[in-house]
């Protein structure tokens, strides 16, 4: 580890600029928190967990894909790489939102207790643009299926950031991603990251002013998979969502995070388009009766050999 910091710099610029000239982020993962501690959700009680419903439906904690923040009592603010199918295929496709679990109000992934709500998604709304080799515009909304209400401690909205960020402030990640290159975390975690220099961040990875680094050029502290979606808290407000990096908490690779004050406009109208008088009703009877399940696998069977054999 004696090669020179400058140099170390100069041959992480060449490998970012081969990566991006190329098109392509295979060596990238999709983000963790990384050198945190635990904390309790009553302390970022916007932090949400975003997971497979057919997973977690199974076995309670299981099906993490991602994080989120909520921004008002209907809507949470994500990462729209969460959702997209096949992050090559052009144009991106996106499941279905049925697909998805989001649970508010909980500290430990794979327990609930009185605060913990769950809501399904009636909406997701990625971002037009989303590009799934740049991942610029990395930004969905999650209109969930009922009002959160704001009686328990442990749920509440995040404002959305106004102020301009300045180098060296000290923000903050959470999640339940990997907290090691190996393990997942079962309960959350949080590491304080602070902004970067926009030009050194510019000149590692090429970034447009939509997307923002924060982290530490020595590597240590940052975020991985299973916290992408989730928030970057700078002065209490929602300033970055969790985007991507280059590994988890490497040396010379920040992570980079979608510029929230730069969609503060697209949000606003986004939310606007939504229908505010429609919500499906969570049935837990839907989700755990076996029973009803049968039927609906009996009925999509007959559809599909309806289907396939021209019956
Ligand atoms: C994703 O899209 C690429 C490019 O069209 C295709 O080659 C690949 O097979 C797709 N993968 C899946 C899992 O659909
Ligand atoms: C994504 O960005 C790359 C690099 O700027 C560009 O070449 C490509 O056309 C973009 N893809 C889409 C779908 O806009
Ligand atoms: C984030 O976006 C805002 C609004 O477009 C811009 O003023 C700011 O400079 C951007 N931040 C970074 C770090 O690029
Ligand atoms: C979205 O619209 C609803 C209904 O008008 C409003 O109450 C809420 O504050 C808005 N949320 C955001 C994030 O703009």
């Amino acid at each position: 580890m004696d090669t020179p910091w400058q140099l170390q710099m100069l041959l992480q610029m060449l490998i970012s600029w081969t990566l991006a000239a190329n098109g392509h982020h295979k060596f990238v993962m999709l983000p963790k928190v990384v050198g945190g501690y635990s904390i309790a959700i009553e302390e970022v009680p916007f932090q949400i967990s975003v997971r497979r419903r057919a997973m977690h439906e199974k076995a309670y904690g299981l099906g993490l894909i991602c994080g989120g923040a909520l921004i008002s009592q209907r809507v949470a603010c994500s990462a729209a790489h969460c959702y997209a199918v096949n992050n090559t295929y052009n144009p991106v496709r996106y499941y279905d939102p049925s697909m998805f679990v989001v649970v508010a109000g909980s500290t430990l992934i794979d327990q609930a207790d009185r605060h913990t709500k769950e809501y399904l998604l009636q909406q997701i709304i990625a971002h037009k643009a989303y590009n799934a080799s740049t991942l610029e515009n990395d930004i969905a909304l999650l209109f969930l299926n009922g009002y959160v209400s704001w009686r328990s401690r442990a749920v509440r909205a995040i404002p959305l950031s106004t102020k301009v960020l300045t180098e060296g402030t000290t923000c903050l990640i959470n999640g339940w991603g990997k907290v090691t290159m190996v393990g997942k975390s079962a309960s959350l975690q949080q590491a304080p990251v602070p902004i970067l220099n926009k030009i050194l961040c510019r000149a590692i990875y090429m970034l447009p002013v939509s997307q923002l680094c924060a982290g530490f050029m020595q590597g240590g502290i940052d975020a991985c998979q299973g916290d992408s979606g989730g928030p970057l808290i700078c002065d209490g407000q929602l300033a970055g969502i969790i985007s991507w990096g280059v590994g988890c908490a490497d040396p010379g690779f920040p992570g980079v995070y979608t510029n929230v004050s730069h969609y503060v406009d697209w949000i606003r109208t986004m939310n606007a388009t939504l229908d505010y008088s429609k919500y499906w009703v969570m049935d837990s009877a839907d989700l755990t009766s076996g029973a009803q399940r049968t039927w609906w696998l009996a009925l999509a069977f007959l559809l599909i050999v309806i289907d396939c054999c021209g019956f």
